[in-house]
C-alpha cells in the first residue's frame, strides 16, 4: 500500500520522536487524546467508525492482515490527524511456530535461545500486522498451583531478569522501526505471582522489602533492556489494586526508574477497580487509574466515557493527559508507524519456515530436564533395541504439546513424539502404539489392556503423560498438582509388566511426582514443548543430544509444602537432615516439646522433590577447587569466583554451571542462597575447564529496612555447582572503602 497520512515521514524531517509527538499533541483535541488512551478489541461493533473518529489508539486481538491494513488505512487517511494504530496481541511463546512455554524456555537457562525465540515470534507476528506483544511475563512464580506459572520464567529474580531481558531484546531487535521488531510489554506490574493459594486474580500481600528484592528485579531488567511498555497486574497489592496503584506506576516506575514508555492496564482492570471495592463507580475508577499513571485502558471503555468530564471539572489535568498521550505517540513514532503502518506478508520470511522450526527444536532440546535415569535406562540405543511401546495421551497430540495461551499456532504444524519415533525407527526397531487414555484427565481404564499388552511385548515402554494445555495458563489453577485422571493407575498397570518405563512429562507447571517416581526408571520433563517437541524429545531419548535443561522452579513433594523455593530465609530454627522426625517415628503419647525442633513438615521433611537448578545429563559433571580471587574486597570492587568443571562421563554434553551467594548478616535477613550467575559450558568426555564468574559488589545489594538499596560490608559465602543444592563453597569478605 502506498497511501500515507499527512504526518508520514519526510526524509528532511529530522525532529526527534519526542519532538514529533509533541507537535502532533499540540494539534489534538481532548477527545482525540483520550482516543489514543483507549484500546479496543478487534471485531468490536462500530470499530471502523471509532477509528475514523480518532476514538481508538490501539486494537488488540485482530490478526487478519487485510482487516489490520484496513484499520490502519482508516486511521491514517480517514481520521482527522492520521495517527496509526498499535496492534496488540498475546504472542507469548511463538506466533505460528510455537516454542516451549516460557517456563520451559526458562529451563534452558539459555538467553541466546530465548532471545532467538522471541525474535522468531516477532517476525512472524509482524508479518500479520501485529506491532506490539503483551510479553514477556516476568512475574516471579513460586506457586505451581497458579496456572500462569506456565507463562512465567520461574521462581528466581536473577534467572527471570536475564531471560526476560533476552525476550525483550528478541522482540524489539536493535531498533523498533526495523523489520521483525515489535514493541514488548513487561507484565504484570507487580507481584501477580504471589496470589494467595496460587489462585488466579487473588489478593497479594507482599512486604515492600520483598517486593523490591524479589518481584521487581525482572521488571527493572526489562526496563534496562529498553522494554517499550508495561502492563499493570490484575491483582490487589497490599490493599491497592495495581490498576490504581500510584506507588507502583508513579513512584517506582516513573520517579525511581525513569521509565518513558507507557503503561497499559490489563483487560477490563480499570472497570474491575470497583469490583475490588477500591472505587465506588466507573468514574472514580478512571480517576484512580489516571492518577496512578495507567496511560492506556485495555478493553473496558471507561476512559472515553469519563475522562472528558473529569478534565472539564479539573479533577484530571490536561497536562497529565498530554504526558500520557505523549508516551503513547512516542512509541508509534519509534515503531516507524507514521511512515509505514501497513503490512505486506509477502515481504516477510514464510511462516513456520525451516529456520524457525529449527530454532523451536533447539529451544525444546535445551528446555527438557532429565529428572531421573536409573541404571542408565536412557539414552535408548536404536541399534540394540528390538521394539518400543509408545503409550499415553500426549504421545501423538499435536495440539496439547503446544501449551497454554496459543491463539495463532496450529496443531497441523506440530511434530509429535510418535511421528518422530516412527521416523527414527525406520526399519531398525518395531514401534507399537497405544494411547491408553483418551486424554490426560480421562478416568476410564478401558484403554489399559492394549497398553499393557504392547508394553509386555516390548523392550521398553515410553509413556507420554502430563497435563493437557488447558490445565494451566490464565484462570486454570489447580489445588492438586499430581498427574490428573487415571495416569498414575496407567503407570501402575504398565509397571506390573516389568518392562522398563521411561516417562516423558508434558505439563504447564511442576507436578507432584513423588508417588510415581519409584515406579518408573527414567523421567524426562518436557513442559509443553511446542511445535517441534516430538523431534527434540526423541533426539534426547535416543542420545542424539544429551539433556541439559535445569529446573527454573523447585518441585514440591506434596502440595502442602507450597510455597517452596530455594532462596528461602534461614529462620531461627533451620532444619537439617539430622533434626527432622517423620510422622511415623513419633512415639505414642510422646511428650509435648519444641526443644530441638526445626522448620519442617512431619510428613514431607523440608526439601523439595527436586531443587531449583536441578537436571541430570547422560554424562557426569564433577565440580572441584572453588576459589575466590581475593579473600577480602572493598565495596565497589569485583571479585572472581571460579571452580573446575570436569566431564567425567563418556559423552559430550552441556552443563549449566551456577553461582550462588549468601550474605550472612543483613539489615534485613537475607536468603540462604541467591543465584548470581550461570553459564552453559560444553565439554567433551574427559575434558575439564575452569569456569569463572565476576561478581561486582553492586550485584550483592538489596533493599534494606529503609528501602535503600545497599551492599553491606560483611561475610559472604559463594557456591558453584550444577543445582541450588550444591555444597561446594568458599567465602569472602566485603569491607568498607
Ligand atoms: C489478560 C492477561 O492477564 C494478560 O496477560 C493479557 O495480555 C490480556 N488478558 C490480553 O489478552
Amino acid at each position: 500500500m502506498s497511501q500515507q497520512s499527512c504526518l508520514a515521514g519526510n526524509p528532511e524531517d529530522n525532529r526527534s520522536d519526542e519532538g514529533r509527538a509533541r507537535d502532533l499533541l499540540a494539534q489534538m483535541t481532548l477527545q482525540e487524546k483520550i482516543g489514543q488512551m483507549s484500546q479496543v478489541n478487534g471485531g468490536s461493533a462500530d470499530l471502523h467508525q471509532a477509528v475514523r473518529e480518532g476514538r481508538v489508539g490501539s486494537v488488540l486481538n485482530e490478526v487478519n492482515v487485510e482487516e489490520i491494513n484496513e484499520l490502519q488505512r482508516l486511521a491514517m487517511l480517514e481520521s482527522r490527524l492520521g495517527i496509526p494504530l498499535l496492534i496488540g496481541r498475546d504472542v507469548i511463546h511463538g506466533f505460528k511456530t510455537i516454542f516451549p512455554i516460557p517456563l520451559g524456555q526458562a529451563a534452558s537457562w539459555d538467553p541466546a535461545i530465548v532471545e532467538r525465540g522471541a525474535a522468531v515470534a516477532a517476525m512472524e507476528a509482524e508479518s500479520a500486522g501485529i506491532n506490539w506483544t503483551f510479553a514477556p511475563m516476568i512475574d516471579i512464580a513460586r506457586d505451581p498451583r497458579w496456572g500462569r506459572i506456565a507463562e512465567s520464567l520461574g521462581e528466581d529474580p536473577h534467572l527471570s531478569s536475564v531471560l526476560g531481558a533476552a525476550m525483550v531484546r528478541g522482540f524489539q531487535g536493535e531498533r523498533l522501526d526495523q523489520q521483525g521488531s515489535i514493541a514488548a510489554c513487561a507484565k504484570h506490574f507487580a507481584g501477580y505471582g504471589a496470589v494467595e493459594s496460587g489462585l488466579d486474580y487473588n489478593t497479594t500481600n507482599i512486604p515492600e522489602n520483598e517486593l523490591r528484592n524479589v518481584y521487581m528485579p525482572p521488571f527493572k531488567a526489562a526496563l534496562d533492556a529498553g522494554v517499550a511498555t508495561f502492563m499493570s497486574s490484575f491483582s490487589d497489592l497490599n490493599g491497592v489494586p495495581c490498576a490504581g496503584n500510584e506507588f507502583l506506576m508513579k513512584q517506582v516506575l516513573r520517579q525511581e526508574w525513569d521509565f518513558n514508555g507507557f503503561v497499559v492496564s490489563d483487560w477490563d482492570a480499570i472497570k474491575e477497580l470497583t469490583v475490588h471495592g477500591f472505587t465506588a463507580t466507573d468514574r472514580e475508577a478512571v480517576l484512580e487509574a489516571t492518577d496512578a499513571g495507567i496511560d492506556m485502558e485495555m478493553a473496558s471503555p471507561l476512559y472515553g466515557q469519563h475522562l472528558p468530564a473529569l478534565v472539564e471539572e479539573g479533577k484530571v489535568s490536561e497536562q497529565q493527559i498530554d504526558t500520557m498521550v505523549c508516551n503513547i505517540l512516542r512509541l508509534k513514532f519509534q515503531l516507524g508507524l507514521f511512515d509505514n503502518p501497513y503490512t505486506n506478508p509477502g515481504h516477510y520470511p514464510r511462516l513456520v519456515n525451516a529456520q524457525h522450526l529449527q530454532a523451536a527444536k533447539e529451544a525444546a532440546l535445551r528446555s527438557c530436564v532429565l529428572l531421573k535415569n536409573d541404571h542408565q535406562t536412557l539414552p535408548l540405543s536404536k541399534q540394540t533395541l528390538g521394539s518400543v511401546a509408545v503409550i499415553g495421551p500426549l504421545a501423538d497430540d499435536g495440539y496439547e504439546q503446544l501449551g497454554t495461551w496459543v491463539f495463532d499456532g496450529e496443531s497441523q504444524h506440530s511434530h509429535t513424539c510418535l511421528q518422530a519415533i516412527h521416523a527414527l525407527a525406520g526399519e531398525e526397531f518395531e514401534v507399537r502404539w497405544s494411547q491408553g487414555m483418551a486424554s490426560s484427565r480421562c478416568r476410564k481404564q478401558d484403554g489399559f489392556d492394549d497398553a499393557v499388552q504392547i508394553a509386555r511385548d516390548s523392550d521398553v515402554a515410553l509413556m507420554f503423560l502430563g497435563e493437557e494445555s488447558i490445565l494451566s495458563g490464565e484462570a486454570h489453577c489447580r489445588a492438586e498438582i499430581d498427574l490428573p485422571g487415571n495416569q498414575e493407575q496407567l503407570i501402575d498397570a504398565i509397571a506390573a509388566t516389568g518392562t522398563p518405563i521411561v516417562v516423558v512429562v508434558m505439563a504447564g507447571r511442576p507436578l507432584t511426582l513423588q508417588s510415581v517416581l519409584d515406579k518408573v526408571d527414567a523421567v524426562l520433563y518436557a513442559w509443553h514443548p511446542g511445535t517441534m517437541g516430538g523431534p527434540a524429545i526423541v533426539d534426547l531419548l535416543f542420545g542424539v543430544e544429551a539433556p541439559s535443561g535445569k529446573l527454573p522452579v523447585s518441585f514440591p513433594r506434596l502440595v502442602g509444602q507450597i510455597p517452596i523455593y530455594y532462596s528461602k530465609k534461614n529462620t531461627g530454627r533451620p532444619p537439617s537432615h539430622d533434626s527432622i522426625t517423620h510422622i511415623d517415628e513419633i512415639d505414642g503419647k510422646a511428650a509435648q516439646t519444641s526443644l530441638g525442633m526445626s522448620a519442617f513438615h512431619l510428613d514431607a521433611g523440608f526439601t523439595p522433590l527436586f531443587p531449583f537448578g536441578y537436571g541430570l545429563s547422560y554424562t557426569r559433571f564433577e565440580y572441584s577447587d572453588i576459589a575466590v580471587s581475593a579473600d577480602r574486597i572493598t565495596l565497589g570492587d569485583t571479585i572472581e569466583v571460579s571452580s573446575t568443571l570436569v566431564n567425567a562421563g563418556d559423552c559430550a554434553a552441556e552443563e549449566v554451571v551456577q553461582l550462588y551467594v549468601r550474605d550472612l548478616v543483613g539489615n534485613v535477613t537475607r536468603p540462604v542462597k541467591e543465584l548470581k550467575g550461570f553459564q552453559r559450558v560444553r565439554l567433551e568426555p574427559g575434558q575439564s575447564q575452569r569456569v569463572s564468574f565476576n561478581l561486582h559488589t553492586d550485584e550483592l545489594s538489596f533493599y534494606n529496612r529503609k528501602m535503600i538499596q545497599v551492599t553491606e560490608p560483611g561475610m559472604f559465602h559463594a557456591w558453584i555447582g550444577g543445582n541450588s543444592d550444591t555444597e561446594l563453597w568458599t567465602g569472602f569478605e566485603i569491607v568498607d572503602s
